[in-house]
């Protein structure tokens, strides 16, 4: 995905520069006449009634209005022109729908055609055909259908068309290649069918030729590059995800530029041709998922420039070659799933780039290099299902969890139950990292009053140790486990038994601390947790969450509460123990607690790798969408976790916010920081009540209100509701209103569209009515008076409502807790 986002990019700035060219320099030198041209009755006329026919879902089109005049001065949106004649139509982005007016063949001047990113329908216009100075055609991310016309070809200067992302079927027009300036051609996401036209393969101008996620069929050409003419600029070339079949024609090898061949999912068969190997500047090779045969060719060693080269899911066998001494920039290697025999080869060891290496799945024998500790920027390892032998290098079992080395049987030494049969000793002191550390020379005096008064602090500090534990022997009958036992009995089923029993209890450990386990998937000791490497994530007024990662490469999310805040031992614990027994599929499981020698007290949730809502939904990058039936699963999840929250733990949560809903892998919401007022003192909790209900999703009445209530909760909801519709953050005020009255001021107004989030107007045509009513429920949720607003049962019932789907597929827990089978 990175690739393909820093790969728009790139395309971006190259577009930008020439349309700096294309449209700037003709304007620059004509820069005094500017002011005051009068657009020609053409065009005024095609203008209108491209007007006409699109829908201007957002005004954007209100700016064309006067009798023409002002069509070329600028004052029209998006209009450029020169001596009064339109030369380029710009609207990505505007939310228009409706379709394009055939009636644009009328703009005889017109160079570029911009209107990606809308909802447009209806086909690509075939007047487009006779528009001579057309270089660039931009409707990517629409909802065109039909099928691409012919006449497309007779645009002489063609360089850019871009209907990537639509609906349109039929054939690649062969008249395409007619077009000697094209240099981008971008068809990838529709439904066209037949073969990849043989005129294309001999293009002397084309840079990227993208037409993967379609439904093509046939097989690859073998007519790449002129005849008699070395002067091909192919550097892209991407068919993935099609029907083609055949084999990889030796022509390819032709293409000198190619920086990218991207050819997975497909039907294609037979050997890899060894001239392959010629590509020089080769950066990407994706021959992934399809019926290739035979073995890698020794050529591809000559590959200095590959970074990534994926063979997944073939059938490919025999020996990797030893050397692979050219693959010197090769980061990602992936040949999973094929029929590799013979040994891993050592020299892998001496690619240093890499990062992510898959040989899961084929029949590797004899052992794990030793070389391949070297790499040490990999990340991703992995050699499951082979037939691997002898003992996994430690800082690979170390590094990499047991889902990397299953499936070898005579592999051994990369977890606890794969022990080698005589283990090397050297792992031993590995596990004791704070061992002091020795040193030769002689002592000094000061060296030796300092060793006195440490020993002498030890003797006390073991008579007060033992006394304590004499006392607690005294006054429970709880068992006290040393850190090994403990690991075994908190994991698995034992840990649920656990559950219903009382939560496992582990005492004493190296550091002198208390951990209490709730059930859940981890198996950790104390001294595991406190080990653990560990990054802060954020701070609230209860304290600071951290990212730990355990030595077994399991993570988990640990909340560090601000000292002297908590209620005192004894009561924390029970109301920890009741915090540790709530579980629902959209509350943040606490897992465990530990209470340390000097007070400290962490908990131990369950990490969520997608972040937070906030997080999630305004800091992405400017290519990923979030789309509605994710916004939806948001939605419900939320609601859902705060009516278990109500109506069976009778908990506030009074702070609900983007920022305490997080996420996990399959995007599932899960509500964190409720009930945690219950371990803290009425002092602490007075000070958190004051600054707590974050501006933006706080409830009109808290002002004057001291404590949160069920309804104050479901104003939160409503505002994180109308945040996912919207996309705009509530803690940013709008022309001085907040979200709520800002959302309802337009739905006054009567401009309800306006309202949704940009991306959300992609799909309105079969969401509409959701997204409509799903407003309206959040609108009710922040109604200013309290006794009107829904409670968060009603609010699931109606989610429900709106999207049946939802309740028969309640979101799944996300934990990997094997279903009870009482
Ligand atoms: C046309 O629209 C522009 C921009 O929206 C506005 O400033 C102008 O007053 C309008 N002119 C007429 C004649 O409506
Ligand atoms: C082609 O279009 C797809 C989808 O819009 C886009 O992801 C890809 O980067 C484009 N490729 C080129 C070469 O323009
Ligand atoms: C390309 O153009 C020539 C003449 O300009 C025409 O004869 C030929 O049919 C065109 N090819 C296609 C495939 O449209
Ligand atoms: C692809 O084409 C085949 C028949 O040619 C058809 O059965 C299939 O539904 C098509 N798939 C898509 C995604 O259009
Ligand atoms: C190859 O094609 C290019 C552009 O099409 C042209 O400029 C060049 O002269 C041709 N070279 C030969 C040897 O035909
Ligand atoms: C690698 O390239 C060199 C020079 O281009 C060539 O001599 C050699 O045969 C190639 N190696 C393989 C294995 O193809
Ligand atoms: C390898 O990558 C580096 C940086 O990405 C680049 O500068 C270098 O030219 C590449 N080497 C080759 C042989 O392409
Ligand atoms: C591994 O090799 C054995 C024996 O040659 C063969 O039976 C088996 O199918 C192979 N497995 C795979 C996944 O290629
Ligand atoms: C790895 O590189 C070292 C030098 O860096 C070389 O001596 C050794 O032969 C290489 N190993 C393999 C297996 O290619
Ligand atoms: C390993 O990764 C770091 C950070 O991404 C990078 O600076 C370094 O060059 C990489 N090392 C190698 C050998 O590629
Ligand atoms: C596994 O490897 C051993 C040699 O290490 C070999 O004797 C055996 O045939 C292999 N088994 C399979 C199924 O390939
Ligand atoms: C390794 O590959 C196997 C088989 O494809 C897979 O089940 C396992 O999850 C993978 N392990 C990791 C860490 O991705």
């Amino acid at each position: 995905m990175e690739n393909t986002c820093h790969f728009r990019y790139k395309y971006f700035l190259y577009t930008h520069l020439c349309l700096f060219l294309l449209v700037f320099l003709p304007q620059l030198s004509l820069s005094q006449k500017w002011d005051g041209v009068i657009v020609t009755q053409a065009d005024y006329q095609a203008l209108r009634a491209i007007k006409n026919e699109l829908i201007d879902f957002k005004g954007f089109l209100r700016s064309w209005n006067d009798s023409g005049y002002g069509a070329c001065s600028g004052r029209w949106a998006g209009i450029k022109c020169v001596k009064g004649q339109v030369i380029a139509i710009q609207l990505p982005w505007k939310g228009l729908g409706g379709r394009i007016s055939e009636k644009i063949g009328q703009l005889q001047a017109l160079r570029k055609i911009s209107l990606h990113d809308n909802v447009i329908g209806g086909t690509v216009p075939l007047s487009l055909g006779f528009l001579h100075n057309l270089r660039g055609v931009y409707l990517f991310n629409n909802q065109l259908s039909g099928s691409i016309p012919p006449s497309i070809g007779n645009c002489p200067v063609l360089q850019t068309l871009d209907v990537s992302n639509n609906f349109l079927i039929g054939r690649i027009p062969p008249s395409l290649a007619n077009s000697t300036r094209l240099y981008r051609l971008n068809m990838s996401l529709n439904s066209l069918v037949g073969s990849i036209p043989v005129g294309l393969t001999q293009s002397p101008s084309l840079i990227f030729l993208a037409l993967q996620h379609n439904n093509l069929s046939g097989s690859i050409p073998d007519s790449w590059g002129r005849k008699g003419n070395n002067s091909y600029h192919l550097q892209f070339l991407t068919l993935d995800h099609n029907r083609i079949s055949g084999t990889i024609p030796v022509s390819l090898s032709k293409l000198a530029l190619l920086q990218e061949i991207s050819f997975s999912h497909n039907q294609l068969s037979g050997a890899i041709p060894n001239e392959i190997g010629t590509l020089s500047r080769l950066q990407k090779l994706d021959f992934s998922n399809n019926n290739f045969k035979g073995s890698i060719p020794s050529s591809f060693s000559n590959f200095t420039s590959l970074v990534s080269l994926n063979l997944e899911g073939n059938r490919l066998d025999n020996q990797i070659p030893e050397v692979f001494d050219g693959l010197s920039n090769l980061s990602v290697l992936n040949l999973k799933n094929n029929q590799f025999i013979g040994p891993i080869p050592a020299s892998i060891g001496n690619i240093s780039r890499i990062n992510q290496l898959d040989l899961a799945q084929n029949n590797f024998s004899g052992e794990i290099p030793a070389s391949l500790v070297r790499l040490a920027n990999l990340t991703y390892f992995n050699v499951s299902y082979n037939n691997l032998s002898g003992s996994v290098p430690s800082s690979l079992a170390k590094k990499f969890n047991s889902s990397s080395f299953v499936g070898n049987l005579q592999l051994c030494g990369y977890s606890i139950s794969t022990p080698c049969p005589s283990p090397p000793p050297a792992i031993l002191p590995a596990q004791t990292p704070e061992a002091p550390k020795r040193h030769g020379r002689k002592l000094s005096t000061k060296d030796i009053i300092l060793i006195a008064a440490g020993v002498l602090l030890l003797v006390l500090l073991l008579l007060c140790f033992i006394l304590l534990c004499c006392l607690m022997k005294k006054r429970s009958a709880s068992k006290e486990m040393d850190g090994k036992t403990a690991t075994r009995s908190v994991s698995g089923k034992d840990a649920k038994t656990g559950a219903v029993a009382g939560p496992e209890v582990e005492s004493g450990g190296e550091m002198g601390g208390k951990l209490v386990h709730f059930d859940g998937p981890f198996v950790f000791t104390a001294d595991d947790l406190l080990c653990a490497t560990a990054e802060i994530m954020g701070k609230s007024s209860y304290g600071t969450a951290y990212k730990a990662t355990l030595e077994d490469g399991n993570q988990v999310a640990v909340k560090r509460l601000r000292e002297k805040t908590t209620k005192g031992q004894r009561e924390f614990e029970t109301e920890a123990a009741a915090l540790g027994k709530i579980r629902h599929p959209n509350l943040l499981a606490l897992r465990a607690y530990y209470l340390g020698p000097k007070g400290e007290k962490l908990l131990v949730f369950d990490y969520m790798p997608k972040g937070s809502l906030a997080s999630y939904l305004h800091a992405r990058g400017p290519e990923t969408t979030v789309d509605w039936p994710t916004r939806m699963k948001i939605t419900i999840g939320v609601a859902r976790g705060l009516n278990h929250l109500h109506t069976q733990e009778d908990i506030i949560h009074g702070n609900l916010t983007s920022s305490n809903i997080l996420l996990d892998e399959q995007t599932n919401a899960h509500i964190a920081d409720f009930g945690l007022s219950r371990l803290m003192t009425t002092a602490a909790n007075t000070n958190v009540i004051a600054t707590a209900g974050t501006l933006g999703y706080r409830a009109p009445e808290l002002s004057k209100l001291k404590n949160a209530n069920t309804k104050t909760d479901v104003y939160s909801l409503g505002v994180i509701i109308l945040e996912l519709l919207t996309g705009k953050s509530p803690g940013e005020p709008m022309n001085g209103m907040d979200l709520p009255q800002w959302v309802a001021s337009i739905v006054k107004e009567e401009w309800t569209n306006e309202v949704f989030d940009l991306e959300l107007m992609r799909d309105a045509q079969t969401t509409g009515d959701e997204l409509l009513n799903t407003l309206k429920l959040a609108l009710h949720c922040v109604d200013p008076t309290p006794a009107a607003r829904p409670e968060a049962e009603q609010v699931v019932q109606q989610l429900e409502e709106i999207k049946p789907e939802l309740a028969a597929a309640p979101a799944d827990d996300g934990t990997k807790v094997p279903p009870t089978t009482e």
